[in-house]
């Protein structure tokens, strides 16, 4: 295992599709609307896709011990940050953080001219952590994500250029 990038105890690997089935467990736990194992495999196989994953260091690849991911997609002058998430029990020690900058350096290394993204509009986390990296609203798509009870919510769109 080549750690990326290593934060407080943990570091960063690359995802590749042998690491579906734990990317999709972690995405059950932390969405309400989850992605399957079979569409986080399509997901990793898009042409311009990539993932990291935050694992405990020492950990080995058959149990990576999943504490978060990101995952995007760079096509066509752009990238998308397609999800990121962070263990419930792990957060607030970095991980995010850690993600969303491997996420921004790697769209840099593609050439890319900016990032964008969806988040809920109740996400004031999420919306915190990405502002803190330069992200600004660009859009509101109303009735995007549907909750548990049926309501449903709007996602704001995201961006940030990544041109010095
Ligand atoms: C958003 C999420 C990825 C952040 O992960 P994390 O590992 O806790 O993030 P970090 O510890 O690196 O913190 C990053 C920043 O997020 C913000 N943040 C994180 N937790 C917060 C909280 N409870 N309250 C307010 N801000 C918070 C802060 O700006 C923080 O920076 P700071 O520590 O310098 O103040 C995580 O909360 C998560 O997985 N949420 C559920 C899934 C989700 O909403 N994903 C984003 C979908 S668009």
């Amino acid at each position: 295992m080549k750690a990326l990038r290593a934060f407080d105890g943990a570091g960063l690997i690359a995802a590749t599709a042998s690491h579906a089935t734990v990317i999709a467990e972690l995405h059950r736990r932390c969405f309400d609307e989850p992605w399957s194992v079979f569409t986080v495999r399509q997901v990793l196989a898009m042409p311009g896709a990539f993932g990291f994953l935050a694992v405990e260091e020492n950990s080995g690849m058959a149990d990576p011990g999943l504490l978060g991911f990101a995952l995007g997609r760079s096509a066509a002058g752009e990238c998308e940050l397609l999800s990121l998430a962070v263990a419930a029990r792990q957060r607030r020690r970095g991980i995010g953080n850690a993600l969303l900058a491997a996420a921004l350096d790697r769209a840099r290394r593609d050439g890319v001219g900016r990032m964008f993204l969806e988040v809920a509009e109740d996400n004031a986390v999420a919306q915190r952590l990405y502002r803190a990296y330069g992200f600004r609203q660009v859009g509101r798509r109303p009735r995007y994500y549907r909750r548990p009870r049926g309501e449903a919510m709007a996602a704001l769109t995201y961006a940030v250029s990544l041109q010095d």
